[in-house]
């Protein structure tokens, strides 16, 4: 493949584009990146064969195709485009800007920052095994993952391309795109659903199942036994088993049962951002104030700040809210009531010693999948 450096100059009218020719890379000393070409493997990383772990075949779909659907040349293009800051209208931010890889594919603000200095409403989500989740966002606006990558593209805050037809034009002008199109289409053409398609197929070979939480899973499959767990993380096992936590975060992914689960979990009286009680939010309606998606709670301790506004810096906080901190809202969820009463739902406390939370947390840690940030296949090929 012959390999070209661009050099893009912004706001020059003349020459929207200037190609050199050659090995020369771009200084990139405006800070942008995407400006030159990626660097991608001489031949194609394998994305398409992934080996679904035997403690995954309980019930839980893999997704709403019930299948992974996804080839290596389009995942090839779906990781140059999602770390392509070409993708917005600055040419400043890009899916990767919001989704860190060391961060599980989240950020490390509690609100994230996109184009023109914007900040999104709501806190970046971590990406999780995304080939087998039902709903996509904190409110489960869609449902379906080709529908979902356009949606921060067109965002105003996010990327802000808010004419896709622009983004097309603009992608068919870069000579880089050409061969990734042609290997992954058959031909260079740019469209729409072929940017979805591969943006999709990127996100769903972003499979992560090698926590020491999953060899757990696994070895109980097994033998029956779990040793791979010190006491201490099978103590916070028993914590959090004994404090309902996993009656909403459970299976192999930790998340919401039957593959989504929404519930209030009771920050605050009067919710801000009402979740699914937003207008216009499919499932919700005005009585669903406060209903957020159960996340995953996979790679945890990687995507702090947490909750849907980013307001807990860290696990302890976030252990403290469920131990003692939550409020009577009319919604809150049953699961974390003590029953109903005259006045509405009665907050359970746990009353967990100082030990307890520490055990917990260690347990909450056995969640994240270091292979998964790691992965050469899905870091920023243009670093
Ligand atoms: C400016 C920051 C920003 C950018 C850029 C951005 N995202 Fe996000 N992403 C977010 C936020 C914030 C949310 C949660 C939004 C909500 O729930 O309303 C989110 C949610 C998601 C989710 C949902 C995860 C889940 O579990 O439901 C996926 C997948 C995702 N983004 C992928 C992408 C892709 C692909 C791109 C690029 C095309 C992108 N994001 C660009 C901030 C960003
Ligand atoms: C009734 C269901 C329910 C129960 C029980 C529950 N959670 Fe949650 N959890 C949620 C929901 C819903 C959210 C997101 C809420 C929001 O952002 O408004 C959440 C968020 C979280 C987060 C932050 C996730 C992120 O990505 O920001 C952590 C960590 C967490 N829960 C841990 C726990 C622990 C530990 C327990 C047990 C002590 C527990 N949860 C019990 C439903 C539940």
């Amino acid at each position: 493949m012959k390999k070209i450096s661009f050099v893009l100059f912004l706001g020059l009218g003349l020459f929207g584009l200037f190609a050199i020719n050659g090995c020369q890379k771009d200084s990139n000393s405006n800070g942008y990146k995407g400006l030159q070409s990626p660097s991608l493997p001489a031949s194609l990383y394998s994305y398409s064969e992934i080996d679904v772990p035997i403690h995954f075949n309980g019930g839980f779909e893999y997704g709403p195709t019930g299948n992974f659907d996804l080839t290596d040349a389009g995942a090839t293009l779906g990781r140059v485009l999602f770390y392509d800051t070409k993708l917005s209208l600055s040419n400043e931010v890009s899916c990767g800007s919001c989704h860190h890889q060391s961060k599980a594919f989240s950020d490390k603000v509690a609100l994230s920052e996109g184009i023109i200095n914007n900040r999104t409403p709501r806190n970046s989500q971590a990406i999780i095994n995304p080939a087998m989740e039902q709903t996509y966002f904190w409110d489960s606006r869609v449902s379906d993952l080709e529908e979902m990558v356009l949606m921060p593209i067109q965002n105003h805050n996010e990327l802000g391309m808010e004419k896709l037809e622009d983004l097309v034009t603009k992608i068919s002008k870069v000579d880089y795109y050409k061969p990734l199109f042609e290997e992954a289409y058959g031909d260079e053409t740019v469209t729409k659903p072929r940017i979805a398609t591969a943006l999709a197929d990127f996100l769903q070979s972003m499979f992560s199942a090698d926590s020491k939480h999953d060899k757990a899973m696994i070895q109980m499959v097994q033998t029956g036994t779990e040793n791979v767990f010190s006491a201490k993380e099978l103590a916070g096992k028993a914590v959090f088993e004994e404090s309902g936590c996993n009656n909403c975060h459970g299976g192999p992914d930790l998340r919401g049962s039957w593959g989504d689960d929404w519930a209030n979990i009771g920050l605050e009286m009067d919710y801000t951002d009402k979740g699914l009680g937003e207008e216009g939010v499919i499932f919700g309606g005005e009585g669903a104030e406060g209903f957020f998606k159960v996340p995953s709670l996979r790679n945890i301790e990687l995507t702090g700040p947490y909750m849907h506004d980013g307001r807990f810096n860290t696990l302890l906080e976030v252990v403290n809210h469920y131990n003692e901190g939550i409020v009577a809202h009319p919604n809150l969820d049953w699961r974390l009531s003590e029953g109903f009463g005259g006045e509405g739902p009665s907050p359970k406390r746990l009353n967990l010693s100082n030990i307890e939370k520490e055990d917990l947390i260690v347990f909450l840690k056995t969640f994240t999948d270091h292979s998964l940030i790691a992965d050469e296949r899905f870091s920023d090929p243009f670093e």
